[in-house]
């Protein structure tokens, strides 16, 4: 299970990812960049830093003086979502290609969850496989996305559609990165902390509830438990479903919506957060006509929503016929048969074929209604 370790010195006692020997620490604190001990994760001679044009001119240096005895590459993509395919993976490989990197190597994925995706599944699929760690500096990418070994691109037809499981050999959290972070990105990321109370965690939703202000203020303190709770949910769930045979998939919550969106918009449009809270709202309405959640929860979920200047409606262009068609590529559908992530209360959700495709139509209606 998930616990807290006093292995791991000088940096604060990460929280594990239990995974058996291919177990990981979550270390979460500010300053960790400075003092976790990057030698350990690095085990061979060589490195590759997987950055992009935004965040290499402000943390790249920093990253570099913390392994400075070992020989290190590095390759700065594009930023945005709408590069997360496979020919920007390709500038990876090309680089670790053209520098001589075997099978020794260790990717370093320093950005938000497009660089961490596209660098574990570099990792993933380099001479069939190597190390790689997480550097996280966007909250959402801090929260979830470096943490469970989920790791891929899109496609234009559809998002996550390319990818691989490859765990990390860590994740280093450094919460003074997000003092750089924009304040739409910042509320992105609160999207995928408010899925964790709303799937498994009631306790922190009420928690949430009360911390409205210092969150949006960034105290530190209600950021750092946000993040650790966020990652002890994460890590629980990885931990007991690895590859999503079942449990795990409750952390899809409102993604099949959200991904819809994504690739209707060709990730030029919503962020990932933004699409997942639209997502979460039209999960949470279809748990209305499912009989599990009243409309007063609904209306929680959408203030909570709101707080944090998250959107609550699809684009107006989207359809309930695109949204069909685009729901039907999820990557949770089966044999054909569509998989949804519903809620049986605040606090508790499910996963279940079992629904009548007439509350799936009316929730389309509903929320594609101007
Ligand atoms: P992102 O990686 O695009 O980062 C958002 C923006 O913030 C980018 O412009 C980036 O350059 C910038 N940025 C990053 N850190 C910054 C900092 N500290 N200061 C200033 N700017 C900074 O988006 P994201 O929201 O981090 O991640 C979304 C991606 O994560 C999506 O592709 C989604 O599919 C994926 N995701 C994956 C998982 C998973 O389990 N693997 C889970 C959730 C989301
Ligand atoms: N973000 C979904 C997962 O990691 O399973």
């Amino acid at each position: 299970m998930t616990q807290r370790s006093s292995i791991y010195d000088k940096a604060s006692s990460p929280i594990i990812v239990d995974l058996g020997d291919r177990s990981y620490p979550i270390y979460i604190g500010q300053g960790e960049l400075f003092k976790v001990d990057f030698g350990r994760y690095i085990k061979g001679k060589k490195a590759l830093i997987v950055t992009n044009e935004t965040i290499a001119p402000i943390y790249l240096d920093l990253v570099l003086r913390q392994i400075a005895n070992k020989k290190i590459d590095v390759v700065i993509l594009p930023d945005g979502e709408r590069f997360k395919n496979l020919d920007v993976l390709n500038l990876i490989f090309t680089k670790l290609l053209e520098n001589q990197h075997d099978r020794t190597t260790t990717l370093i994925a320093l950005g938000g969850g497009v660089v961490g995706d596209m660098t574990g599944f570099a990792a993933a699929s380099y001479q069939r496989g190597v190390s790689f760690v997480q550097i996280p500096t966007t909250l959402l990418a801090q929260v979830d996305s470096s943490v469970g070994g989920k790791t891929g691109v899109n496609h234009v037809l559809g998002k996550n559609m390319l990818g691989a499981f490859h765990q990390p050999n860590a994740v280093v959290i450094d919460l003074d990165t997000l003092a750089s972070l924009p304040d739409r990105q910042f509320s992105a990321g609160m999207a995928e902390v408010i899925k964790y109370g709303l799937i498994a965690d009631y306790p922190f939703m009420l928690w949430l509830e009360s911390n409205i202000e210092s969150l949006l203020n960034r105290d530190e303190a209600a950021l750092t438990y946000a993040i650790e709770r966020s990652c002890i949910n994460k890590a629980k769930i990885v931990s007991a479903d690895e590859t999503e045979q079942g449990i795990r998939a409750i952390l899809n919550l409102g993604h099949t919506f959200g991904h819809a969106i994504e690739t209707s918009q060709q990730y030029k449009g919503l962020l990932h957060g933004e699409a997942v809270a639209v997502g979460t709202v039209m999960a949470a309405e279809m748990s209305v006509l499912a009989g599990h959640l009243s409309t007063s929860d609904v209306e929680r979920i959408k203030n909570i929503l709101t707080a944090f200047s998250l959107p609550l409606k699809p684009p107006v262009e989207m359809t309930p016929s695109e949204f069909l068609s685009l729901i039907y590529r999820d990557k949770k559908v089966l044999d054909g048969t569509l998989r949804l992530v519903l809620l049986n209360a605040l606090g508790e959700a499910y996963i279940t074929d079992d629904f009548s495709i007439k509350w799936l139509q009316a929730t389309l209606d509903k929320s594609c209604q101007a």
